[in-house]
């Protein structure tokens, strides 16, 4: 097989691989790393269970990560216990040259935002496909305590986005998570810190006032290394 003819899963295994050489300056026997989740994070963990003997473990974003780390008998920390942590390693739904981003495809972007500002550094890991130059083809999720979520969705329109309840979604902090659809995003550090202001909004997946430090972005030509513009 060609380089031209890799598929998505393929690029993913290749910036998945890239990341652990990326992490490895961080292993020691006391270092806990942070990590994401979806469907690029599963295959940094499934290639860092090799090196579980290397670190001390890990906290995680979701309860699907832990579960998946654990399984590897990767030992999964309470973030409270941990403090900060030298890296963050997660996907990305979006990112823009400034590596912002937009997250939470997967619904788990508050504990993503949450590990993601306790991190020294966030290595950004996604196939070409996530490339993009203004944020907002994909619907921007946004985590909404369940009793605001009409009021929330009026508010977005106001902004507007056309607001779509994401149904039989639970987050795992008993939350719902509304999609904007026809939001393009032309500063998504001010539409970071609006969406915030609304009251009942949890947290909301642009990724902008704490970016990526470095993505690795998986393409034809091999995994590029880019740092923000
Ligand atoms: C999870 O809520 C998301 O933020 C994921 O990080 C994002 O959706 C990327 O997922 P994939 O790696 O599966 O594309």
């Amino acid at each position: 097989m060609t380089q031209a003819t890799l598929s998505q899963d393929q690029l993913k295994e290749a910036v998945a691989a890239a990341a652990i050489d990326e992490v490895r300056p961080h292993l020691h026997r006391d270092s806990v790393l942070g990590i994401g989740t979806g469907s690029t994070a599963n295959r940094f963990i499934d290639r860092l269970a090799e090196l579980r003997h290397d670190f001390a473990g890990a906290v995680a974003s979701s309860e699907a990560s832990a579960e998946r780390l654990r399984s590897h008998g990767i030992e999964v920390f309470e973030l409270n216990s941990v403090g900060t942590v030298p890296v963050y390693v997660d996907g990305a739904d979006e990112v823009n040259a400034h590596l912002h981003m937009i997250k939470g495809g997967g619904a788990a972007l508050t504990r993503e935002k949450i590990v993601a500002a306790c991190a020294e550094r966030f290595i950004c890991i996604a196939d070409g496909s996530k490339k993009v130059e203004r944020l907002g083809a994909f619907p921007l999720p946004v985590e909404v305590i369940p009793m605001a979520r009409s009021y929330v969705a009026r508010e977005l329109v106001k902004l507007g986005a056309d607001p779509v309840y994401r149904e039989g979604v639970v987050t795992d902090n008993g939350n719902q998570i509304i999609d904007c659809y026809d939001f393009m995003i032309d500063d998504p550090l001010a539409m970071e810190a609006r969406l915030n202001a609304i009251v009942g909004v949890v947290t909301n997946g642009l990724f902008a006032a704490r970016g990526a430090d470095v993505l690795l972005l998986g393409t034809a030509g091999g995994v590029e290394r880019l740092t923000p513009a």
